[in-house]
């Protein structure tokens, strides 16, 4: 046996016993006569003492010990003099008798501690080595945990985990596909699932009734903190459901996770459920962080053409917040602020702030257009208090604004401390549109996926004004994150060709590309619907992590790259000749 312990078993009720552990060298350091070795598992540290006047030879061989050493010992487990409250092994340690050096090691290329002198990047490139670490091992458990939970809540609801092909046809909505060559037909192309969509709505058409997967999709879209081009869903589908079935079962769901995996009780009430037109006014975002208030308030009746502020009397949205306490903020500060809104990335064209004074009355930095009347009226329909700060934002285009809104809204929320990360505020936005206009296509396009439901109610406006047309669609917020979404789905191939039509589908080009979906249609397809979770956005939350990478063990870099395995890379030109592809241009 290698072990007959692992190293964050022991405690001071196995004083006396002989045991045999097996693990990493932490690190090492001399005493004395004492040279002490901090051995490292997955389950945890224990000490190694190696007494000089005891057995010399074995002393010199540890001290030759250098870090990520691997070895194996054997010993008695002793009391210790100097206890470590701060680990679980902390009471005892281990005499040692007999050490072998399984594996040496070079010295690492950065420390694995739970506070690491390594880069991201280099920890990336040697993330096998960032996992021995306990925070990010954490993770990776906490990960494992959840997947069980999910598994164990949605066998016991009858669903069945269903596999479905990585290797499937290419489809033009959604993000960009990644795309595979056969070989055994040239020139033609598999494309990764960027989800089982469509699969699982065949599986409804097959009478599976229940299904989901814990399941790999692929999407090749810019990233961000929360977004890989390879990410985990947990896809789920019902059939002979309304939205208010899958809302129930899911929100059922999630609180069971909260409880069992993250121990935090999100309570017996509802989730609130948030038209998304109420979501846009009142945060200007689809997935509002409803941890604080803050909420917009529209200023145009009050700053619009009662003044001489040119900027304001034509601007098509004023909307003002109102960051409690903050009337305080030195001129430096409200500079950050507003150059944090004319950044690149937020777009503004300015931001006008006006402080609200001990004595009640009102300074802005739009003072001289106004009267104190009209600033008393903003301040009143701020409800804002002595000492708050109402931050105001405006344009021409009232959805840019508030999304403008939006991101100073939040920049405010964690500079106040209101996000915290140990507090979970959930919430369903629903009643999405249907359809949102494209620039760069020059058409609507589907604002979930094309086979989303349209509200029966709105079925007529689909030739009419399908702009106006509401969906049955639901996602999942938490604390400003998109954990899920779903739809009720069209079952129906008639309704289906319809909404291809108004997609810009000839019916030609819908046959081509989901004729198959259409074709089953036709055998009897129960009425259905469903959603998917994202399992790394929803790990990362509970892990309270910046970024989903730090819960999935071999994550790409912000630029698609896998540093560690060096991917994407070229390849050779036999393999190229076999799949009848030619490279144009590496630049191009
Ligand atoms: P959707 O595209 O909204 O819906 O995806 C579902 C959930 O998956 C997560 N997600 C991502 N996570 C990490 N990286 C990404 N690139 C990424 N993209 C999406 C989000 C999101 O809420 N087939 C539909 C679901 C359905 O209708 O049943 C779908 O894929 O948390």
């Amino acid at each position: 046996m290698y072990r007959t312990k692992t190293c964050g078993e022991l405690r001071i009720d196995h004083v006396g016993q002989q045991v045999t552990l097996a693990g990493w060298v932490q690190r090492t350091r001399k005493m004395g006569a004492l040279t002490f070795v901090d051995l490292r598992d997955r389950y945890g540290i224990t000490q190694l003492v190696f007494d000089e006047q005891k057995n010399p030879a074995l002393c010199e061989q540890a001290g030759k010990l250098g870090r990520e050493f691997v070895l194996q010992v054997k010993g008695t487990v002793n009391e210790r003099f100097a206890k470590n409250a701060k680990i679980p092994t902390g009471d005892i340690e281990i005499l040692v008798d007999e050490l072998q050096v399984l594996n040496a090691s070079e010295v690492p290329p950065f420390t694995i501690e739970d506070h690491t002198d390594g880069g991201d990047e280099l920890r990336m490139k040697y993330r096998y080595l960032d996992l021995r670490r306990t925070p990010v091992r954490q993770n990776i458990e906490l990960r494992h945990k959840f997947c069980l939970a999910v598994r164990h809540f949605l066998d016991n609801k009858g669903f069945l985990e269903i596999e479905t092909p990585v290797l499937v046809g290419s489809t033009p909505e959604g993000a960009r596909d990644f795309i595979v060559p056969s070989r055994m037909n040239p020139g033609q192309f598999y494309a990764l699932p960027q989800s089982p969509q469509t699969l699982k709505q065949l599986l409804m058409v097959a009478g599976m009734d229940r299904y989901f997967q814990i399941v790999k999709c692929f999407r090749d879209e810019d990233l961000r903190a929360d977004r890989q081009p390879e990410f985990t869903q947990i896809d789920c589908e019902m059939s002979f459901v309304e939205q208010d079935d899958i809302i129930s079962i899911f929100e059922e769901m999630t609180k069971y996770l909260f409880k069992e995996v993250r121990g935090y009780d999100l309570g017996e009430q509802p989730f609130i459920r948030l038209p998304w037109s109420e979501a846009m006014r009142r945060f200007g975002s689809d997935k509002p962080d409803m941890r604080f208030g803050m909420e917009f308030v529209e200023l145009k009746d009050v700053l619009s053409g009662t003044g001489e502020f040119a900027v304001f009397n034509e601007a098509e949205y004023i909307g003002g917040i109102c960051a409690e306490g903050c009337a305080s903020y030195t001129r430096k500060q409200l500079d950050e602020l507003t150059n944090f809104v004319k950044s690149p990335q937020i777009g503004a064209k300015g931001l006008v702030y006006a402080r609200v004074q001990e004595d009640g009355t009102v300074k802005s930095s739009v003072d001289k257009f106004y009267t104190p009347e009209v600033l008393n009226r903003l301040k009143e329909t701020m409800n804002a208090k002595p000492g708050d700060l109402i931050l105001i934002l405006s344009g021409p285009d009232a959805m840019k604004t508030r999304k403008q809104l939006c991101e100073l809204r939040l920049l405010m929320g964690s500079r106040l401390g209101l996000r915290d990360k140990n507090k979970f505020a959930l919430l369903w936005v629903v009643d999405f549109p249907m359809f949102e206009w494209s620039d760069e296509e020059g058409r609507l396009m589907a604002m979930h996926h094309p086979f989303t439901s349209p509200k029966p109610s709105d079925i007529d406006k689909l030739d009419t004004d399908p702009a106006s047309v509401l969906a049955d669609a639901y996602d999942m917020v938490c604390n400003g994150v998109e954990v899920g979404g779903g739809s009720i789905r069209i079952h129906d191939a008639v309704l289906q060709a319809k909404i291809f039509k108004v997609l810009g589908f000839t019916p030609e080009k819908a046959q081509e590309q989901f004729g198959f979906l259409m074709n089953a249609f036709k055998y009897g397809a129960p009425p259905h619907g469903g959603l998917a979770y994202g399992l790394d956005r929803f790990v990362s939350l509970f892990a309270g992590l910046d970024s989903i990478r730090d819960c999935i063990a071999f994550p790409k870099n912000n630029s698609g790259r896998d540093v560690m395995l060096d991917a994407p890379s070229a390849v050779d030109d036999k393999q190229l000749d076999e799949l009848m592809l030619e490279i144009r241009s590496a630049e191009k």
